[in-house]
């Protein structure tokens, strides 16, 4: 070190030059970085926490667990119409048609494409309303009756939503049956598409995280529903809204996308999506898989590339059990940044890797409008720093939200929804008014992510 520091000031002493002054200022920098981490001054400088009052802790995951065990008792041979069956929290309504149900059947196939040219997704971007696309996804005729559906639909909601408990892990089940056969596919309120002819192989919840972007959502369900129906996949589209005045908080807004969306069906992939990202090739298969799924591998803006390989934001994919394993998402990034890192990290925390699409089949546009730049968070780095004290204590493990205004629209369900920041665990580092950890969050960042060391990800 003391060689380093007398080169420095041998440069800066000889020659003057304002490229000497930078490394000596780049070397100095490294060294205090380097001191202050490897002399792990973090307990030092650390600020006692305040610990606010404690909820009890919410039995979250026995929904699931639940979900699960039904699943396992009921699936046979038939495992669709034990779907249906299962279905059952609003009893003795209309049941699916019995002629539309896929009983035993072939396993809907990957779409296969002959040509590269075959996969392309036509875009169309300009500005639509969200009732053009309804009536251009459902043609004229059929949409009376969709809305008819949709609004029966809505009253069986009201009523189920009438009862819910304040605690999150017992608030239920609506079910949706009534239903349509369109072309290919069984159509149920709430924008649920299952495909008629075949058995799916994943029924996927798209997640979105939403506030604002009204012009954007009519264009991104213009293209993303005919994407889904022809991978010929199972899914419905969650439109999780966070409706106040709080900095948006993504990663919490996505875990309760994926509580509220298992209140209607069994799904057992969950993608979450940026409402602004089209993916551009019908080949980008959103199904999951063995190991949670980045689905881009470039996007317009950052020239067809992704800005550093552990990127893992925008549109990812993870199965039920996943999520259940790494307890969700983190619900501690209030407003803009690093929470798709704070993800990653407990995704590899838990010893998975990521799979991730190869070249173009992986590229995504973006749709530019309306863009308000949303507030970022200033403590996010010391937030992501400290992420492993909170990845068995904070998710799916402590959430807790009032009870979501849901409205049942032909395209999507929409779950608005006031989220507040939850108690402090009296164990976990505050990051307000710690302006060193902060300082040192963003450095480590810088390396971590940039110049390729892993030391928030190391076990
Ligand atoms: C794109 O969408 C707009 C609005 O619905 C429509 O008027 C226009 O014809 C579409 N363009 C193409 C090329 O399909
Ligand atoms: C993840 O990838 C690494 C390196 O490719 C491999 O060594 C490891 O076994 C993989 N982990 C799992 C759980 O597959
Ligand atoms: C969702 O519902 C809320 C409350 O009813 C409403 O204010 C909002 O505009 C809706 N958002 C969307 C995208 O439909
Ligand atoms: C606080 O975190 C610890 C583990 O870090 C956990 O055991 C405890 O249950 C948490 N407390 C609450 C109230 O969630």
């Amino acid at each position: 070190m003391r060689v380093y520091m007398i080169m420095g000031t041998v440069v800066y002493r000889t020659h003057h030059t304002w490229l000497s002054r930078l490394f000596l200022i780049c070397v100095t920098l490294f060294m205090i970085w380097t001191v202050l981490i490897s002399l792990q001054l973090k307990s030092v400088f650390e600020v006692p926490v305040d610990s606010g009052p404690v909820l009890p802790h919410t039995d979250i995951l026995g929904i699931l667990r639940d979900i699960r065990r039904s699943t396992k008792a009921e699936r046979g041979a038939d495992g669709s119409l034990a779907d249906d069956k299962k279905c059952l929290y609003r009893r003795g309504k209309t049941s699916i048609e019995k002629d539309s149900i896929s009983r035993v059947g072939e396993v809907c196939q990957q779409p296969t494409f002959v040509s590269p040219a075959d996969d392309k997704v036509q875009l169309n971007f300009s500005g639509v309303s969200i009732d053009v696309v309804n009536r251009e996804i459902f043609s004229k005729r059929t949409f009376a009756k969709i809305r008819h559906l949709n609004k029966e639909a809505q009253g069986a909601v009201d009523e189920t939503t009438r009862n819910v408990l304040s605690d999150v892990s017992r608030r239920g089940r609506t079910c949706l049956r009534s239903s349509i056969t369109l072309d290919d596919y069984i159509y149920t309120p709430g924008g649920h598409w299952k495909p008629r002819h075949c058995v799916p192989r994943w029924k996927v919840a798209v997640v979105v995280p939403f506030r604002d972007r009204f012009t954007q959502l009519p264009i991104f369900l213009r293209h993303l529903v005919p994407f889904l129906k022809k991978q010929l996949l199972e899914f419905g589209i969650y439109i999780i809204e966070q409706n106040n005045n709080e900095p948006f908080n993504k990663a919490f807004l996505m875990n309760v996308g994926f509580l509220e969306s298992l209140r209607f069906q069994d799904w057992d992939c969950v993608v979450h999506h940026d409402v602004d990202h089209v993916p551009l090739s019908y080949a980008n298969y959103y199904g999951c898989g063995e190991m949670p799924r980045h689905f881009m591998s470039g996007e317009d803006t950052w020239d067809y590339k992704i800005l550093y390989p552990d990127m893992f934001g925008q549109v990812f994919g993870v199965t039920r059990k996943q999520m259940e394993v790494i307890n969700g998402f983190p619900n501690v990034y209030w407003g803009w940044g690093v929470e798709d890192d704070a993800i990653y990290s407990r995704i590899l925390l838990h010893g998975y890797n990521r799979s991730r699409p190869v070249g173009e089949v992986g590229y995504y546009n973006t749709i530019r409008q309306d863009h308000k730049q949303s507030e970022s968070n200033k403590v996010r780095h010391c937030l992501l720093r400290h992420g492993r004290e909170r990845v068995n204590s904070d998710g799916l493990y402590n959430i807790w939200y009032s009870v979501p205004r849901i409205t049942v629209e032909p395209l999507y369900i929409n779950v608005s929804v006031d989220i507040r920041p939850l108690p402090w665990n009296a164990t976990w580092t505050s990051c307000e008014h710690n302006a060193l950890s902060n300082t040192i969050g963003t450095l480590d960042f810088f390396f971590n992510t940039f110049l390729g060391f892993r030391h928030i990800f190391r076990k």
